[in-house]
């Protein structure tokens, strides 16, 4: 049985995001063949076994299963930061740009943000930023979130090297370290950097399966115990409690297994879209290409007539995400057309 999705001719070439893949063959089957039982009430061995897997594979003492990354960074964020104090992160951030308030609506926390043109941790800014507590006047800083890798900044890495300055930072001043890692085995294949080392540089981390990994839906919230059982509690009060969701982390499963590695295939591809529109292959790290264009909306339109999705993240930004789903001939496909409108 063929592992690749059907695409009949005809089909656009989608890449508006990685989230856009449907699930192979192979994943259905092993949904379909998946033990399950109620997983509120604990008892979904194919669920406990991906929260068990996963939070290994950080080198963290659990994880819990959760719909989605939003869900995942709430949560997290909100075991870490108590209601009043504050989240900083950077300007461009998903936790602040697209999560539609949530931190504030759900765990009573504002946020401040410095900006890096890459999205990336900036320790001086952090350290500018940071408020100790000084009593009832000033907003004291609960956590610090970084985004590996960073969507809205192109995918781009964090150097495990600068999340280490800063997790000793945190540890100094005794402020919590969150990672919205929703792509970051994206990191782990593009630097060869072990998910443990990541894991050892933060106190949580929410990591997506239904990103570049293919699953059809489905997030981990990896921390402590104390934080998982708290999220767990959490999660059931946001409506977020599910049941026979062992056929989902079934497909989680077989992603792990058979999706992270070909990764690098992504990558290689976001890299020749890069260089067809005219941006440096260089500074593309991952899946995730972002080309500045003044006519961004009209870009986006122009390719959908020649059967090309892509997205617009911003009046000047059109973002270009490569996947799964996106084979090397649809992606050359793309590319003569991206380039073409490109050139004008
Ligand atoms: C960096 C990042 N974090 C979190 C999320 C949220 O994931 P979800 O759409 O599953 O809520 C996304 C979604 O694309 C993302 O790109």
């Amino acid at each position: 049985m063929s592992d690749a999705p059907a695409a009949p001719d005809g089909r656009p070439v989608d890449l508006r995001s990685d989230t856009v893949t449907r699930p192979t063959r192979a994943m259905r089957t092993a949904m379909a063949e998946a033990e399950v039982g109620d997983d509120v009430y604990g008892e979904d061995p194919t669920v406990l076994a991906l929260e068990e897997r996963v939070a290994d594979l950080f080198g963290h003492e659990a994880a819990l299963f959760v719909p989605t990354g939003s869900m995942g960074n709430v949560l997290a964020v909100r075991a870490l930061v108590p209601i009043g104090r504050e989240l900083l992160c950077e300007s461009s951030s998903h936790v602040v740009r697209a999560e539609l308030g949530a931190h504030a609506a759900y765990s009573g926390l504002t946020t401040r943000t410095w900006t890096h043109p890459r999205g990336l941790v900036d320790l001086d800014a952090v350290r500018s930023l940071y408020a100790p507590d000084l009593g009832p006047y000033f907003v004291p800083t609960g956590a610090v979130a970084v985004e590996n890798t960073h969507n809205f900044a192109g995918g781009t890495v964090n150097p495990l090297a600068a999340l280490q300055d800063l997790r000793e930072w945190a540890t100094g001043v005794g402020v919590a370290v969150h990672l919205d890692g929703a792509r970051i085995w994206n990191a782990h294949v593009a630097t060869g950097t072990p998910l443990r080392e990541y894991g050892a540089v933060v106190d949580t981390l929410s990591v997506c399966l239904s990103k570049g990994l293919g699953a059809p839906v489905g997030s981990l919230v990896v921390g402590s115990r104390a934080v998982v059982d708290e999220s767990r509690v959490w999660r059931k009060r946001m409506g977020g409690g599910m049941r026979q969701v062992g056929i989902l982390a079934a497909a989680g499963l077989h992603a792990l297994d058979h999706h992270v590695e070909r990764l690098a295939e992504d990558h290689e591809h976001a890299r020749l879209l890069a260089e067809a529109v005219g941006v440096d292959p260089a500074g593309v790290d991952t899946n995730i290409v972002v080309v500045p264009r003044s006519d961004a909306a009209d870009f986006v339109l122009a390719a959908r007539e020649q059967g090309v999705l892509v997205s617009a993240v911003g009046p000047t930004t059109v973002r270009l995400v490569t996947h799964l789903d996106a084979t090397r001939e649809q992606v050359d496909r793309a590319a003569a057309v991206l380039g073409r409108l490109a050139a004008t």
